[in-house]
């Protein structure tokens, strides 16, 4: 039902941003308050009574439903950002693209160790960017409770790179 909402709502956007990449739009869904409101509670059936004490959301669209997730859970919502956006004392995690490397920061003070963190993106797709997110959340002593995705790439085997590192990934719509 909800997957079913989730496509007919997302737009491919071919040659995007790139030629040969089909980009997934969600802001179709961002403009639908009844859908956005469904994502979220989704989101928190499927997470049942998983412990989760902060959502981490990567820059930039997975704050738009991290923020509502976290909110709505009653738990701290954690910026996971671009090198150089974050404004107080960060640890950085570098890794690889298809070309060249990016780098995400997190503030050294975002949670206590011990703290179960969800980490959220709008997308999945090659998992490489909550990959590394996870690795510096580890870094930090924090424990990876779970992830959570609006969509996934199934063709690029995303889930399978991170269920490695804990088995609850949820992906509303494949
Ligand atoms: C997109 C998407 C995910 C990531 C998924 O973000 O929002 O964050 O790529 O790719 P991966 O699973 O292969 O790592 P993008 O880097 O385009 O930035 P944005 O969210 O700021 O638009
Ligand atoms: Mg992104």
């Amino acid at each position: 039902m909800i997957q079913k909402q989730i496509k007919a709502a997302i737009r491919d956007i071919p040659d995007f941003p790139k030629p040969g990449i089909i980009f997934k739009d969600i802001t179709p869904i961002l403009k639908d308050a009844a859908l956005c409101e469904n994502i979220v509670n989704a989101f928190i059936e499927e997470l049942g009574d998983t412990r989760i004490d902060a959502v981490a959301g990567v820059e930039s669209r997975g704050f738009l439903f991290g923020l509502t997730l976290a909110t709505k859970l009653g738990v701290p919502f954690i910026p996971v950002r671009k090198a150089g956006k974050l404004p107080h004392t960060v640890k950085q995690k570098v890794y690889e693209l298809e070309y060249g490397t990016a780098t995400i920061e997190l503030h050294t003070d975002a949670f206590k160790p011990g703290a179960h963190i969800l980490i959220h993106d709008d997308l999945l797709a090659t998992g490489g960017t909550v990959m590394a997110t996870s690795e510096l959340i580890k870094d930090m002593g924090g424990v990876i409770a779970g992830f959570s995705f609006v969509v996934g790439l199934g063709f690029l085997k995303g889930r399978e790179k991170i269920s490695p590192i804990c088995d609850k990934v949820i992906i509303l719509a494949n």
